[in-house]
């Protein structure tokens, strides 16, 4: 998709249509609208007020020959309230408005500014919510397949001046909006394609294409280091566990391990959870082919760093392994080492997430992280507390939580804390090692999170459990159901505006 920014009237836009946003409690004859008005013959008088557009989010006017302007259509679209407007609401109004333009056969959609937000930031807004909400997981389909593309967006402004700020928000959406679909891509991948070996060679792919360090280590390598948790879980499976780590360092920074600060991306990569041994029931274990998407995060932000360039240090470590039954498989009972001395007892192999992230988080350290993010589809009792709504956010540092908190309230997604206090970590102290992994049920996102702190130390860490937010189970009418790329954009920020200025 092509985006460019035109300093234009919005009648002299060329373009298959033309969007436009009616905000609540609006009238045809005030502004920006009153022109408009006379130009389609008194058409938004009639139609403001009217049931069919009152301003409500959500609700669409799709007029064909609409009159004296150059569009050959109108696409009137609810905003809400205006005082409410929001970045993330201009996101999915930009984001609905292509999908539907795209169900009419539209190739060109012109969208005229109307939101008093920050120039550059709404431009970003924009392009991220078309980018989002034009991507199909339909990799895989030969009927009805969705063969129509919208391959121009024309931001109308009328404030001339503002041309860089523009640009550089719709280079910034481009950016991230990609990113986000290369890891719902990446999710939505069967696990039989995706495998460990495959993940490291897209991300290989990646480092590449947009200039980063990469190193792959296979299972000599980790035996080497220790990594006795994340190879237990690997025992199972006949695909090779991989531990990849992308390197991003800035133009004229200091080497890491100098004293600059390092901050360390964490992704859970398991290609594919049948629980192991203590196998999942049936039902829905299609779907944990999704239990890569915090790996498939890493690699999202990575790229998005490596363009956006940041004047921080930042490491991605994809741990990636599948998690199978086999007659090599570990098994309930079995005591692991882990890559920092840490013995672990095995209740249950389906607790293996945060195994393989154990010992990533253990050789992020090493590498001389400062800071750490991990990101994993964990629990499923994250969405029995948060249901598909909210991320759970646990860390060691309150002013760290804090700033990624605001980092996600900035881009519009939602993080909620779960607390970690002491009486927590009793339950999953083992009779027979040092810690166990799984309490069972209850409490079940904070006893993960307790179970990773061990492997934290003293480095400043947080905790993203994204297993009920990661997948969306219905459609909505600005994004397509499926993987989502939650969390993305909200560590790109976090990496980008609250530690190091570009
Ligand atoms: N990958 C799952 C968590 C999950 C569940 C993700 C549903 C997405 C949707 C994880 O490895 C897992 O199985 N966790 C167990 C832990 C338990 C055994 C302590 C769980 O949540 O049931
Ligand atoms: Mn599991
Ligand atoms: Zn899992």
């Amino acid at each position: 998709m092509e985006v460019r920014a035109e300093f234009k009237k919005f009648h002299d836009v060329e373009a298959d249509a033309l969007v436009v946003t009616i905000y609540e409690g609006e009238k045809a004859e005030e502004g920006a609208l009153r022109d408009l008005d006379e130009r389609s013959g008194g058409l938004l008088r009639e139609l403001i007020g009217s049931d069919e557009m009152r301003g409500k989010q959500g609700e669409m006017v799709y007029v064909h020959k609409p009159g004296d302007i150059r569009a050959r259509r109108l696409l009137l679209v609810g905003g809400g309230k205006r005082e409410d407007s929001s970045l993330d609401g201009v996101r999915k109004v930009t984001g609905s408005a292509a999908r539907f333009l795209r169900g009419k056969g539209a190739r060109s959609m012109a969208m005229l500014r109307r939101s008093q937000l920050d120039i550059g930031s709404s431009a970003q807004a924009a392009v991220e919510g078309a980018l989002i909400g034009l991507f199909e997981p339909d990799r895989y389909k030969t009927e009805d397949k969705e063969e129509r593309r919208i391959t121009e967006l024309i931001l109308v402004a009328a404030s001339p001046g503002s041309e860089n700020e523009l640009a550089r928000g719709v280079e910034r959406g481009r950016i991230i909006g990609d990113a986000i679909n290369l890891a719902r891509e990446l999710s939505n991948e069967p696990a039989s394609t995706l495998t460990p070996t495959e993940l490291a060679e897209r991300a290989r792919e990646t480092a590449a294409r947009f200039g980063l360090d990469i190193d792959v280590l296979d299972e000599a390598r980790m035996k080497d280091l220790g990594m006795g948790a994340l190879l237990g879980v690997a025992r199972g499976s006949d695909e090779p566990a991989k531990l990849i780590v992308l390197r991003y360092t800035p133009e004229g920074a200091e080497p890491m391990g100098t004293g600059g600060e390092v901050i360390a991306i964490v992704g859970k990569g398991i290609t594919f959870d049948s629980g192991g041994i203590s196998i999942k029931p049936s039902e829905g274990m299609e779907k944990m082919k999704y239990d890569m998407s915090g790996a498939a995060a890493t690699l999202a932000v990575m790229r998005a760093i490596a363009q956006l360039k940041p004047s921080v240090n930042v490491i991605g470590l994809m741990p990636t392994s599948e998690n199978m039954p086999s007659g090599r498989a570990y098994k309930p009972g079995d005591v692991l080492r882990a890559m920092n001395g840490t013995t672990i007892e095995v209740i249950n192999t389906d607790a293996e997430g945060r195994l393989v992230l154990a010992d990533a988080m253990t050789y992020a350290k090493k590498l001389g992280a400062t800071r750490m993010i991990d990101l994993a589809t964990l629990t499923g009792s994250v969405s029995v507390a948060l249901g598909a709504v909210n991320v759970a956010i646990l860390g060691n540092d309150q002013v760290f939580v804090d700033e990624l908190r605001g980092a996600a309230r900035e881009v519009g997604e939602r993080f909620w804390q779960l607390p970690m206090d002491d009486e927590y970590r009793e339950l999953i102290k083992s009779d027979i090692a040092d810690i166990k992994n799984s309490a069972g049920r209850y409490a079940g996102t904070i006893t993960a999170a307790w179970f990773l702190r061990e492997f934290a130390g003293d480095v400043k860490w947080a905790h993203l459990d994204i297993a009920g937010t990661a997948w969306e189970n219905e459609r909505k009418s600005y994004m397509s159901k499926g993987p989502t790329g939650v969390a993305i954009r909200t560590v790109i920020n976090y990496v980008c505006n609250h530690t190091g200025k570009r």
